[in-house]
């Protein structure tokens, strides 16, 4: 994997209105090795070394979302569903664009095996971009999420969280609980931290700790696993004088956890997510 590892070769991105700077190496063809820019279509992810070659191609391209299958819409928030194997091309344009920021995961498997869910910001020129996750459509190991990425101009607005909630509201529609693929980058290891520890304290606020990790996963579809390390991080687990362990649920201590963790909370209506397990 050296090559995925290789120093930046492409300074810059635009994607819309957008001139992005990059973080890292991704495998284009050497023919833009030397281009400090680069040119997407950000409606079929296609991309150029050169402006008017884009300018060219967006007189003609007529797509203005994704392809695939509007499976959420709540305001100006669209989330599309697209199988890797059906818009092949996309779905690599879209993974060799992610790798601009993803330094460690050889996120250029086979797209074939993935479903890519891909949020966007609509307005009346389109539905953009500003999100996605991948998901195998036959994971080992109970994954719910492979790949997750906020393009930089709109990172800490909440949407690496709402992404994480959705893959969780697809994991509670299957019916199992699920869990990211490690290994998780620094930013996704704190997205991650957040969003269980919110979801997690708030049950544990209502409902005290006569509740299991077992209950607590039924009720998310996050891993007992997940649980146990998130609870025990925040010290959470004590141990009472018969050496019985339980969990901490003193309202001020889960208060202060909570506080730290960021915003939370639900921001999906599920009301409007519709989706059925891929077969
Ligand atoms: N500095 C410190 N904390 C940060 C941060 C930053 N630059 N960006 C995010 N966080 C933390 C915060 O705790 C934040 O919660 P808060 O804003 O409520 O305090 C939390 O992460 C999630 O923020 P959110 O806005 O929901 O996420 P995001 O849209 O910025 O996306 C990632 C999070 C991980 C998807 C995004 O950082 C990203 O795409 N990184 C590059 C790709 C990557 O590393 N993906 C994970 C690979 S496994
Ligand atoms: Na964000």
């Amino acid at each position: 994997h050296e090559k995925l590892t290789k120093v930046k070769n492409i300074a810059y991105i635009e994607l819309g209105k957008y001139e992005i700077e990059t973080w890292y190496f991704s495998p284009y063809p050497p023919e833009f090795d030397n281009s400090p820019k680069v040119y997407f279509c950000e409606f079929c992810l296609n991309v150029w070394n050169k402006k008017d070659h884009l300018q060219r191609h967006m007189r003609k391209c007529d797509l203005k979302h994704p392809p695939g299958n509007e499976i959420y819409r709540s305001g100006t928030l669209s989330m599309f569903e697209v199988d890797g194997k059906e818009n092949r091309v996309y779905c690599q344009n879209l993974c060799y664009m992610a790798k601009f920021f993803l330094d460690h995961k050889t996120l250029l498997d086979d797209v074939d095996y993935f479903l890519f869910y891909v949020l966007c910001e609509c307005d009346d020129d389109g539905c953009h971009m500003v999100a996605y996750f991948s998901k195998e459509k036959h994971p080992e190991k109970s994954y719910n999420l492979a790949c997750i990425l906020t393009l930089p101009p709109f990172q800490r607005k909440g949407y690496g969280k709402f992404l994480i909630e959705f893959s969780y509201e697809l994991s509670k529609k299957e019916g199992k609980a699920g869990t990211p693929e490690k290994p998780l980058s620094d930013l996704g290891k704190v997205s991650y931290k957040g969003y269980w520890t919110s979801v997690l304290l708030k049950i544990l606020k209502k409902k005290g700790s006569q509740i299991s990790v077992r209950e607590l996963s039924e009720m998310t579809a996050i891993m007992p696993y997940d649980i146990l390390c998130t609870l025990k991080d925040l010290n959470l687990i004590q141990f009472n004088k018969e050496g019985i362990q339980y969990i901490c649920t003193d309202h001020n201590v889960l208060d202060i956890h909570l506080k730290d963790a960021g915003r939370g909370g639900s921001k999906i209506d599920t009301s409007k997510l519709l989706w059925t397990p891929y077969k």
